[in-house]
């Protein structure tokens, strides 16, 4: 047994290897229809180099850490399901654009350092209520992601292909490589905020209220330049920008985890940070023994069932040394039962002394079918989500450490409401998501300015 399989087992008593997951039950994982092709991939992967690296998961954890204990904000957001096709250096630069715009606001208004993950570079996978989807008289398998088949409604579109998981890492090495380049190299400079607006965005009045943070920033640095503080800081000309996404598909993970060489850690090198689904959290289930056993910064989503003696399983069993940062739950509750499921939650994990920190989806909790048959959320559902787990946490005294959004940079109409007031109707006009609805570039930046002004009371 190897140093780290000896650690984990004493944690837990049993001991923990990146194939023990293959004991439990594994449920949302694709039925692959050609076995020899899915080994192939695996060891095809398993020989591919890593996609991050252990030093930078290590660096998020000591951020998250920080927000962990009340000194950051986590900003985490991205699609509800990345997808293989269209994908351009503009889309991804226009998401970047809408999470830089976001942060600065959140850290220029409150003033609170903003950890930046995004639901990208890997979001390829996803979980679904039912294995079969019926059109007509004809049931096929429901879409699960462009790691494991296409979205038309075909048998052979439908049915899970291996060589997606190849195509998955590839697609995620690209990105990844365009968002380092767009962070480090000059794009995320902080004399460029003004240009992080998009002309659809810098036309709304949001886009507008941006424009001041963006001249107050402005100011800032002339100021400090004017006084003699050098405005060399590498914090103000690049930014760091982190990859996170469900760690579903377990055979993809598991071939993605190597051995760090400095420490002799286990490391899934596919995400900086990657977290369990609500419908993969059981505690005997393989999701959770797969991910205990890696070193990278987890979350855990918690819907409106979680009770809270589950929550103190999952901080034992995901986080037994108690380490800040480790362990983020991310609670998606809906926000009609957020006043009154959030805060036994809260009380549990506060009470017992384990390092939580806190997000909120109020995405997950608050979708819903229209007349029309578009899957939508509504904006204000949205922000009060968010004011209940804001108000939760103060009358918890913990505090409310980050939000995790499914948004685009593109001018789509897929959530109703907010300052454009975006109807049912308007639905039909740019309806692009594969999978759940997400807040459109104008949408996001107007929900970032609400966030704020709960942070900074
Ligand atoms: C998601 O984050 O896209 C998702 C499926 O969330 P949940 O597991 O909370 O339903
Ligand atoms: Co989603």
């Amino acid at each position: 047994m190897s140093t780290a399989s000896v650690e984990a087992a004493s944690a837990t008593g049993t001991a923990w290897h990146p194939s023990s997951w293959r004991d439990r039950l594994a449920t949302q994982q694709p039925q692959w229809p050609d076995q020899a092709s899915l080994e192939q991939v695996r060891k095809t992967l398993a020989e591919l180099p890593p996609l991050v690296f252990a030093g930078e998961a290590r660096q998020l954890q000591s951020r998250l850490a920080e927000a962990c204990e009340g000194r950051a904000f986590v900003l985490q957001a991205g699609d509800c399901a990345e997808s293989f096709d269209g994908v351009t250096a503009d889309s991804i630069r226009d998401k970047l654009k809408v999470i830089l715009q976001m942060a600065v606001v959140m850290a220029f208004s409150a003033g609170v350092p903003t950890v930046k993950i995004g639901r990208i570079a890997g979001q390829f996978a996803k979980p679904r209520s039912s294995s079969t989807e019926v059109v007509g008289n004809v049931e096929l398998p429901s879409f699960r992601g462009h790691m494991v088949n296409d979205i038309n409604f075909s048998e052979h579109s439908r049915t899970a292909d291996a060589e997606r998981l190849v195509r998955a890492y590839h697609q995620s090495a690209s990105t990844l490589n365009l968002l380092r380049a767009f962070t480090k190299g000059g794009y995320a400079d902080l004399r460029q905020v003004h240009l992080w607006n998009q002309e659809f965005i810098a036309a709304s009045p949001e886009g507008q209220r941006y424009e001041k943070v963006a001249d107050g920033i402005d100011s800032a640095l002339r100021f400090m330049a004017a006084c003699g503080i050098s405005t060399d800081a590498p914090e103000l000309h690049q930014v760091d920008f982190y990859t996170s996404h469900e760690a579903l598909v377990l055979d993809y993970e598991e071939a993605l985890t190597r051995q760090d060489s400095i420490t002799g850690q286990w490391y899934d090198c596919s995400a900086h940070m990657l977290w369990i689904g609500e419908r993969t959290r059981q505690r005997d289930g393989a999701h959770v023994e797969f991910m205990r056993g890696i070193k990278n910064p987890l979350g855990c989503k918690l819907g409106p069932s979680a009770s809270p003696a589950e929550v103190l399983e999952l901080c034992e069993i995901l986080n037994p040394d108690g380490i800040p940062g480790r362990l983020t739950l991310i609670s998606r509750m809906g926000a009609d039962k957020v006043p009154e499921t959030l805060p036994p939650l809260l009380a549990a994990a506060r009470d017992a002394g384990h390092p939580v920190l806190w997000e909120c989806d109020p995405m997950h909790g608050n979708t819903y079918t229209t007349d029309g048959g578009r899957k939508t959320r509504h904006f204000e559902d949205v922000v009060k989500e968010i004011d209940g787990y804001f108000s939760a946490h103060s009358e918890a005294g913990t505090w409310p450490g980050g939000v995790h959004l499914e948004i685009t940079g593109d001018d789509v109409t897929e959530c109703v409401g907010g300052a454009e007031a975006i109807s049912d109707d308007d639905l039909e006009r740019r309806y692009e998501t594969m999978c759940d609805p997400r807040l459109n570039g104008a949408q996001s930046l107007e929900l970032a300015f609400r966030v704020a002004e709960r942070l900074s009371v």
